[in-house]
């Protein structure tokens, strides 16, 4: 077996701390690892930490003497396999983006011809804004790979999509060789649907649900990663439009539903993760509902068209991927959804876990075809939504 040789590059944010961590977990899967910090990193985390854990001496700077009497830089570039920055700063993102080679972390970067895989961490409004999103274009676009980030809670205090993902899943992406980016879903047209639907009782009031899209949105911001040309349909949210991305917003399961099929010929895939209602008002009031004595109030509901069932029994069906929130017997209902749906694939997640799937950050799911089935782990949306995709690529490959 080949030598695996990794250089980790440690970024100057408090997720440095979690580099440590990362230096054992990419010697448990056998790698050789030697350590470069930026100067920020060693005010976070000393070199001899990183000394300990790797066995390697630690290089810190350009200006090391002893080191680059031999040009030392040189000669660590061409020793990695893998070049791993974690975490992958704001900053250290953009003067990767913008080719700088002004300090040994971003000259190892250039001077390498290893793959560069990039750990980002950083507060997510930083992450969101979008100088970062065109920086990681950019380097996506030069065959740099991403691992995360993920959401959750934050250094900071805030919640959201920007923490560096645990060491353990880096270590494994990476040495799995899931850090090369080719682009799974290259060609591909991809339909995603997102988020819930209001079903309007009156002009102030309506039946919803507490989805929020970011399932959705993940896949679909996923899905155009992986090289897909993506169209999201989505319900009422309050999300920013994922980069490269055509987004159609409506409001009601029958506009969801006009929106789809007006969409939907062409398409490789659908993937149904919106919250559809099953049944709307018979009728919606034109005034509001006025209190009338004590008594209460009966609704009549009819229907809603079941979209998911509709695009899987088209004559040109797409490969269909269905969602399913249960809290009960995932796999039997799951399965009976699969079977009933005459649907590809069926992504369930249980519903009713503290802080996971509906209006939460993050999620795991429990996939399951004609004759297979897979977990993907508890983790952030967006590395959810990419291992999903993974897997709906792979079966793609063995259906057709
Ligand atoms: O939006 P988030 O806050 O991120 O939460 C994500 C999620 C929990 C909403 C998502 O992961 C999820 O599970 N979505 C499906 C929830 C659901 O409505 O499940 P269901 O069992 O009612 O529907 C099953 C499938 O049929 C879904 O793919 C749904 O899109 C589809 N459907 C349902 C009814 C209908 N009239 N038309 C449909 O297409």
């Amino acid at each position: 077996m080949n030598a695996v040789r990794v250089l980790l590059g440690v970024g100057g944010g408090i997720a440095a701390y979690k580099a440590a961590d990362l230096v054992r977990r990419l010697r448990d899967h056998g790698a050789e690892v030697r350590v470069a910090l930026t100067g920020n990193a060693a005010r976070f985390v000393t070199p001899v930490t990183f000394q300990a854990l790797s066995g390697e001496p630690v290089r810190t700077s350009l200006w090391d003497e002893a080191a680059e009497a031999a040009m030392g830089h040189i000669e660590l570039a061409r020793w990695a396999t893998h070049v791993l920055i974690a975490p992958a700063t704001a900053d250290l993102i953009a003067r990767l983006a913008h080719g700088h080679a002004d300090d040994l972390l971003t000259t190892l970067a250039l001077a390498t011809q290893a793959p560069l895989t990039l750990a980002p961490a950083m507060n997510r409004v930083m992450w969101a804004h979008p100088a970062t999103q065109a920086n990681v274009a950019l380097l996506q676009g030069r065959g740099v790979n991403f691992l995360g980030p993920d959401s959750g809670g934050q250094a900071c205090g805030e919640t959201g999509e920007g923490r560096m993902m645990e060491p353990a899943a880096i270590a494994q992406a990476l040495l799995a060789g899931r850090h090369t980016t080719e682009p799974l879903l290259a060609g591909r047209r991809v339909l995603v649907t997102a988020g819930p639907t209001f079903e309007d009782l009156d002009p102030v009031r309506y039946l919803g649900n507490r989805s929020s899209g970011r399932m959705g949105f993940a896949i679909a911001e996923q899905a155009r990663r992986l090289g897909a040309q993506v169209t999201l349909v989505a319900g009422p949210v309050n999300l920013p439009t994922p980069a490269g991305v055509a987004r159609i917003d409506v409001r009601s399961a029958q506009q969801m539903h006009e929106a789809v099929f007006a969409n939907i010929a062409g398409q490789h895939i659908y993937i149904g993760t919106a919250a559809v209602a099953d049944f709307r008002p018979q009728q919606v009031a034109t005034d509001k509902i006025k209190k009338e004595g004590d008594g209460g109030l009966t609704l009549e509901l009819v229907q809603n068209p079941d979209i998911l069932a509709q695009v899987a029994a088209l004559p040109q069906r797409p490969f269909v991927v269905g969602f399913a929130a249960e809290t009960t017997q995932v796999e039997g209902y799951a399965r009976d959804k699969l079977l009933r749906k005459k649907l590809d694939l069926i992504a369930a997640n249980r519903v009713g876990v503290e802080g996971c799937g509906f209006d939460a950050q993050r999620n795991a799911l429990s996939v399951y075809w004609k004759d297979g089935g897979l977990e993907i782990p508890e983790s952030g949306k967006p590395e959810v939504a990419r291992r999903l995709l993974e897997i709906i690529a792979e079966r793609l490959g063995a259906s057709r």
